[in-house]
Formats: C-alpha cells, sequence, structure tokens
C-alpha cells in the first residue's frame, strides 16, 4: 500500500515530507521555516531560503555531468525543422540572452511579458527570466492584442520578448502587429521590445524601441545566476477568471522548484536522463511546469513541439515524435487524443512506428471521456492517466501517481489526491458530503509548495475568489464527488468557466464583449457540448427594441468582435437571437438550464423561474444553429 504510506507521512508531518523534497534542490542559503504560518490566509514555503530556479534547472546539471545530454529538443513540423540543446548549450544560451534582459534594464522583480510561438526562444527568455529574477509573464500566441494589453497593464513589463510571428496550419500569425496594438492599447508603455525575426514573416522595427533578437544577442555579456528569495516571485501567468479581468496567477521560486522536481518522480514515474514530452503551449500552465521547469530540473530531456495533433502532416504526428526522440512519457489534453482518434479511428499510423519505449500516457485540463480513455489505452497498451489541476495550482491535484503505486484506473476519475493536498468535498452548508454526491470540491490550507500564494498586486481579489467560500480552504471552482474508495470524480465548474479543447475560458469575458456590440441589449454565454473541442461557447443574444438590421450581419459582427477583442483561441462561431433570456424572479440568467437544453440532456424546471417559456424560445433558438438536438 505504497500510496496510502506516503499519503500518510505526509498528513502526519507536512513539514517535514516537504522538507525531505527540498533537499533534491540546491539552495544557496537553506529556509529558517519550511512554512510561514504566521499571516494565515497567506502562506509561504521555505521562507528565508535563497535559491535560482535556472541555476537548478540548467546550471547545475552542466556541473554534475550531463553538459552533453540533451536538455531541449524542437521538433517543428509546421517549418519542417528540428533543433536541439544540450545541457550546456542551452545554459549558455540563457546566459546570454539574460545578458540582453539586463542591457535593458531588466533585473530582479521586473517584469518581462513574452509573447511567442512554441520555439526555443521562448524557453530561453523564461529561464533568463528566472536568472537574473525578473518576473515573467507569458501570454498565449492565440490571444488578441486587446487581452495582452490588459496584460501589459496588470504586470507593468519593462521588456516584451516576442517573436514576429506563429505558424498556425493554415496561416501565419502576425504576432508583431498584435503586438504594436497592444502596446498602443495599453496604458502602461514597455521601455523595450526584442523580437525574434522568423523568415516566415518577419515583422517590422520600430526604432528605439524594438530590437531583433539576433542583434541583441550578439551584443550581450552572458550573465550569471542571482540569488532569489525562495518567496519571490519567478513568474506571472494570467487565467480566466469570471470577469474580462483575467487573474494573475503567481508562482514563487522556492516551493514551485520543490513541488516540480518532486513531481516528476512521485507522478509520473520519471528519472532523470529521460525524454519527457509535454504536448502543451509554453502559453498555458501545462507548458510552463512541464515542457520547461520540471523537465529540466529533473534533469531530463523536454520536447518543444510546435505542430498540431492532426494536419502536421498526419494523424502519426505525435507517433512520430515519440518513436523519433525516444519519449517514456507524453502528457497531453484528451482533446488531442480525441482529435487523432477522429481520423485515424482504428490507430493505423500508430502501427507504422516503434514505440517500445515508451511507457505511459498522462491527460489533463479537461475531463477525459471513457471512449477516448480506452481507444488510448488499447491501442498503446500503457497505462493512460488522467490527472487533475488548474492553472493556480501548477501541478497535479489528483493523479494516479505512477512514481508511488499505480492504482486500479476507474474511467472517468482521476484517482486520488496526490500526497501535499487535502481534497474534501462540501455540500452547500460546508458539511463533507456523503460518498457519491456532488458538492464543491475544496482543498484545505495550507495548500501545498508550487501553488498560488496570491495574485499578483491583488491579495484582496485572492481572498475573495478562493479563500471566502469556507474558512480554512481553497475553492477549486470545480464540483464533484468521491466514491467510496476515496476516488475523486470531476463534474463540472461551479462558475461561468468552460474549457474549449483543453483551454480555459470566461464566458463572463465573451459576454461582455458581445453586450459592448450597439445593438445587443442582453447576452449570454454558454459552453454546449461538443464532441471534439470538449465545450463550444454559444451565444444567445437579445437585440435591442427597434433594431431593423440584417440578422446574418449582427451575427457576424458579434463572432469578429470576439475574435479580435478575445482571440482566435476562444473558438466562438456559434450565436442564435432570442426574445428574451430565461431568468429566475430574481433576475439571475439560468445559463446551467440552457446549456442543459443545448446538449440535449434532462432538465428540471428551475422553481424560481420567472417566465417558463423562454426556455421553449430557447431551445427553439438553439436548434436553429444545430444544438438542442436540432439538424
Ligand atoms: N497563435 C495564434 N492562433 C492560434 C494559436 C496560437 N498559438 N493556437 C491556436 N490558434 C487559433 C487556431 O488557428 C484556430 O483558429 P481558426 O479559428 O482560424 O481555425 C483557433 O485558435 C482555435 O485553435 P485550436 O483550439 O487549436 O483549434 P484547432 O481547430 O486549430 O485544433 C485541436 C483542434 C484539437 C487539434 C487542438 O485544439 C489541439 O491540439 N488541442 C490540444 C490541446 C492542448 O494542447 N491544450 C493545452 C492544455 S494541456
Ligand atoms: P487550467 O487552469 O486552464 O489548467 O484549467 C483548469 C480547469 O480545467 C480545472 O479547474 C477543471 O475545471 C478542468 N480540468 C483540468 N484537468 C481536468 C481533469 N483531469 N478532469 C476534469 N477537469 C479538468
Amino acid at each position: 500500500m505504497a500510496y496510502e504510506e506516503v499519503y500518510a507521512r505526509f498528513l502526519s508531518d507536512p513539514q517535514d515530507f516537504w522538507a525531505q523534497a527540498a533537499r533534491e534542490i540546491d539552495w544557496m542559503e537553506p529556509w529558517q521555516q519550511v512554512l510561514d504560518d504566521s499571516r494565515p490566509p497567506f502562506y509561504h514555503w521555505f521562507s528565508g531560503g535563497v535559491l535560482n530556479t535556472c541555476y537548478n534547472a540548467l546550471d547545475r546539471h552542466v556541473d554534475g555531468g550531463r553538459a552533453q545530454q540533451l536538455a531541449l529538443v524542437y521538433d517543428s513540423p509546421v517549418t519542417q525543422s528540428q533543433r536541439s540543446f544540450t545541457y550546456a548549450e542551452l545554459r549558455d544560451e540563457v546566459a546570454r540572452f539574460a545578458g540582453v534582459l539586463v542591457r535593458l534594464g531588466a533585473g530582479k522583480g521586473d517584469r518581462v511579458i513574452i509573447y511567442m510561438p512554441m520555439i526555443p526562444e521562448a524557453v530561453i527568455a523564461m529561464l533568463a527570466c528566472a536568472r537574473i529574477g525578473a518576473i515573467h509573464s507569458v501570454v498565449f500566441g492565440g490571444f488578441s492584442s486587446r487581452e495582452l494589453a490588459t496584460r501589459i497593464d496588470d504586470a507593468k513589463p519593462k521588456v516584451m520578448v516576442a517573436g514576429s510571428c506563429g505558424i498556425e496550419p493554415n496561416r501565419i500569425v502576425q504576432y508583431k502587429p498584435l503586438l504594436d496594438q497592444a502596446i498602443e492599447l495599453a496604458t502602461h508603455k514597455p521601455q523595450s521590445c526584442v523580437v525574434l525575426q522568423r523568415e516566415q514573416g518577419p515583422g517590422e522595427l520600430l526604432e528605439g524601441r524594438d530590437i531583433a533578437w539576433s542583434e541583441a544577442m550578439a551584443a550581450a555579456q552572458p550573465q550569471a545566476c542571482v540569488p532569489v528569495a525562495a518567496t519571490d516571485p519567478l513568474y506571472i501567468l494570467y487565467t480566466s477568471g469570471t470577469t474580462g479581468q483575467p487573474k494573475g496567477v503567481v508562482r514563487d521560486n522556492g516551493g514551485h522548484a520543490v513541488a516540480m522536481k518532486w513531481s516528476m518522480r512521485a507522478v509520473y514515474g520519471v528519472e532523470p536522463g529521460e525524454v519527457f514530452w509535454a504536448a502543451s503551449d509554453v502559453g498555458w500552465v501545462v507548458g510552463h511546469s512541464y515542457i520547461v521547469y520540471a523537465p529540466l530540473l529533473h534533469g531530463c530531456t523536454t520536447v518543444l513541439y510546435e505542430g498540431k495533433p492532426v494536419g502536421t502532416p498526419d494523424p502519426g504526428a505525435f507517433w512520430r515524435v515519440i518513436a523519433e526522440h525516444g519519449v517514456s512519457v507524453l502528457f497531453t489534453a484528451p482533446t488531442a487524443f480525441r482529435a487523432i482518434k477522429r481520423e485515424d479511428p482504428g490507430a493505423e499510423y500508430l502501427r507504422r512506428y516503434d514505440l517500445q519505449g515508451f511507457r505511459a500516457l498522462f491527460l489533463a485540463g479537461e475531463r477525459c471521456d471513457s471512449d477516448t480513455l480506452a481507444w488510448a489505452a488499447s491501442n498503446l497498451q500503457v497505462p493512460v492517466i488522467d490527472h487533475w489541476w488548474q492553472t493556480e495550482t501548477g501541478w497535479a491535484i489528483a493523479a494516479n501517481c505512477l512514481g508511488i503505486e499505480q492504482l486500479p484506473v476507474k474511467p472517468g476519475s482521476p484517482t486520488k489526491a496526490v500526497p501535499g493536498y487535502r481534497v474534501e468535498v462540501l455540500d452547500e452548508q460546508g458539511d463533507e458530503a456523503p460518498a457519491g454526491d456532488i458538492g464543491r470540491i475544496m482543498l484545505r490550507l495550507p495548500l501545498p509548495p508550487g501553488c498560488l500564494p496570491t495574485l499578483w498586486n491583488d491579495d484582496q481579489r485572492f481572498v475573495d475568489s478562493y479563500l471566502r467560500a469556507e474558512d480554512g480552504y481553497y475553492l477549486t471552482g470545480d464540483a464533484g464527488f468521491q466514491d467510496e474508495d476515496g476516488y475523486l470524480f470531476i463534474m463540472s465548474r461551479i462558475d461561468d468557466i468552460i474549457n474549449v479543447a483543453g483551454h480555459r475560458l470566461s464566458t463572463g469575458g465573451m459576454e461582455e464583449v458581445l453586450a459592448s456590440h450597439p445593438d445587443v441589449a442582453e447576452c449570454a454565454v454558454i459552453g454546449a457540448h461538443d464532441d471534439l473541442k470538449g465545450e463550444l461557447p454559444v451565444g444567445l443574444v437579445v437585440l435591442k427594441s427597434g433594431v431593423s438590421r440584417r440578422e446574418k450581419e449582427i451575427k457576424e459582427e458579434l463572432i469578429a468582435a470576439v475574435r479580435e477583442k478575445i482571440g482566435p483561441v476562444a473558438a466562438f462561431k456559434k450565436v442564435t437571437l432570442v426574445e428574451r433570456l430565461p431568468k429566475t424572479r430574481s433576475g439571475k440568467i439560468l445559463r446551467g438550464t440552457m446549456k442543459k437544453i443545448a446538449d440535449g440532456a434532462e432538465y428540471r424546471m428551475p422553481a424560481t423561474i420567472d417566465d417558463p417559456t423562454a426556455l421553449d424560445e430557447v431551445e427553439r433558438a438553439l436548434q436553429k444553429i444545430g444544438y438542442a438536438s436540432g439538424p
């Protein structure tokens, strides 16, 4: 019963448990307190400790015998190119780019926003920030300039680092004009922008502000790692909240390094020297944790893949990468496997590759449906592990910890709490829900190392968003239940966040965009079921009285507005018009009921509904666009 033993050891003395894990990290100065709990609900791990995350991810391995081992393999089917870096090479590139940042005036505590596609320079820029104690904030390329501007105003970066373009299978996305627009929109103006010019779409540089990556690197002096407090921020990563204003999740240096390193062996069962591949994007938390930090802290080779699961060029792309680079463990979102399964249901492509060294597949980011799990397990013949976490935690809350003990898989469940987390399902009164009953999934404070200590510049929002629901608990925002064996099942969100292709999006943010259209009186956005992406946003819109413009035109404008103001990643393509929205008597829009109608699921008429006939109208409107069992 190894899992039970490890979990019991954590429970009996959490501080000793994490102090032992922290010995795997190189500290410049030891911590004075494992856990500083003097100011609840704010907790800090390893306070007094001093380290450098970049040192632990690179220099330490170069000095310790891994200088010639590959640290990073870049595989880019969209540019038909590959590049790789040994630990020594990556350390040198990072040290030099740290010199670029220092020359541009960035230092400890300064923010640097990175807006780049999946290229090695994105990883180099992140680690270079860590090297000099600057705080990076990576913004996903599929976000619009307005979203980027919001993040610029919140993080107030001194320097921006961008790629000139991203490459999507169907088009080149010019990032540079988006960057320029964002800076124009933002109130805060960064001093300088370093632009990595890509031959597929170079950008125009603005004299005095912009500098080309190659030029900057040629003039830079390599920098050594600076000492950083364990409690100093390493990065800010913005994630969707319930409004259009994203939340700046802060990650500290010490607790993060400890949790990342520990998780590689305990959760993923990976040893130093092995090849680990997280097929995600550096713009998401999965990319931060498991493309960049954890595999490097553990001395693994990490794969950076600039491509898609299908179409680049075919549904065998993942198998090619695994075979070609000797990947032991792959981590991706279920939607990627649904895409592969849809194009290659018989797994014909899989048989063309030798996947001998491949040991396990981990899935996260959204609920994993049983069909996808079964398809992956029967074709790959390796453990397929669903695990559950979120941007805020930075690593798995619940998992089948392969490095501790492989527990039996229950489809639909990410198994049990990972040691470090105390997970409870609470009912509306705040009591623990009986096994099998759905409730709010909460984590008991303090959260383990690696989880967010607060939101950037906003302690109050941190408390209001996560800690107010029940005293002594963190609210995950997910609802679900625990079965009699203690297995967790994550069923839905309790807020207005939806999950599109493993990407977390705020329907509230989309509603704000729709509501700003001059013809819109009222609107609601719901996440309707989608076989490929899990959920897709659907807009229900009430027009202002007297509006007589063509419906088609208005709908096109609404779709274009969401794409422009939030970004293509929102995948907002469905909108329908209604005369009124169903509401409770107190005026609350019944989004949950509308979602059930869209999905053709059974629903109970809410007792507090104001006018039941509004639901019939919603059903007809949704049918027109292919939902609610429509055509
Ligand atoms: N820069 C600019 N645009 C981007 C982008 C980026 N980095 N990433 C995605 N987009 C655009 C896409 O081009 C697409 O635009 P379109 O409306 O013009 O077609 C839109 O955003 C939606 O992208 P995506 O969600 O990737 O959908 P898709 O239809 O192109 O591909 C999948 C579908 C399933 C193949 C894809 O979603 C996928 O690979 N998912 C894996 C999920 C994942 O990695 N999740 C991360 C968490 S683990
Ligand atoms: P993000 O912060 O973008 O990583 O999204 C986190 C959210 O995605 C969680 O709060 C869940 O709603 C959902 N999620 C992530 N992993 C899983 C999983 N394994 N099963 C169910 N939902 C998941």
